[in-house]
């Protein structure tokens, strides 16, 4: 564990302790406030945050930007991360091995951000944060708690794509987070 952000992002830079190494072009550490209230937490890079090192901002992207501002959630107030940091080849879901050997970087970003509350967006996010024992279809919109912080699992923006009842899922959920977060106090 790294106490600082320096090193950890160096560290990651550095990194070859998956084969997600060999295909990137960037890695993609994660953005946004590092003393955030709220966390978001995705799957792993696809083209375009592998072109630009930064998440979230192809097709998927662009809808949650599009939620963030019609709910009035500020991106520069919260943090959002991804499980791994390096792009799987044909945006694949990750492999177990290659999660488990990126996810200590995960939880060191998320000790250094001490976030109260963190949206997972979709499966991957939420069995490899949770537990593989948990189904997005079923814990969708419900608030779990564990160590004095909430998570709230939602749809992966992408599959909004496809969906447009999942659309309405995700503003929901995220018309949730923004009442809790204010109710708490929080910034988002
Ligand atoms: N999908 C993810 O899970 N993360 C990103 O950063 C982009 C797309
Ligand atoms: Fe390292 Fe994570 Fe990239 Fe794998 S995905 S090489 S563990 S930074």
């Amino acid at each position: 564990m790294y106490d600082n952000w320096e090193e950890l992002e160096e560290s990651i830079k550095n990194c070859d302790k998956c084969k997600l190494n060999k295909g990137r072009t960037n890695i993609v550490f994660g953005v946004g406030n590092k003393n955030a209230d709220v966390m978001f937490i995705g799957e792993g890079p696809g083209a375009d945050e592998d072109a630009e090192g930064i998440p979230f901002v192809g097709k998927a992207g662009k809808l949650m930007d599009q939620a963030f501002k019609g709910l009035n959630i500020n991106r520069e107030n919260v943090y959002i991360a991804n499980i791994v940091k390096c792009r799987p080849p044909q945006n694949r879901v990750p492999e177990k091995d290659e999660a488990m050997a990126c996810l200590n970087y995960l939880r060191n970003q998320v000790i250094l951000v001490n976030p109260k509350i963190i949206v997972l967006l979709g499966s991957t996010a939420l069995k490899n944060i949770l537990g593989e024992e948990y189904s997005i279809t079923k814990e969708r919109g419900k608030i779990i708690e564990k160590k004095d912080i909430k998570y709230l699992p939602t749809w992966h923006p992408a599959a909004l794509l496809r969906d447009e009842n999942k659309k309405l899922d995700f503003w929901k959920d995220l018309k949730e987070v923004k009442k809790m977060a204010e109710e708490m106090n929080l910034r988002i």
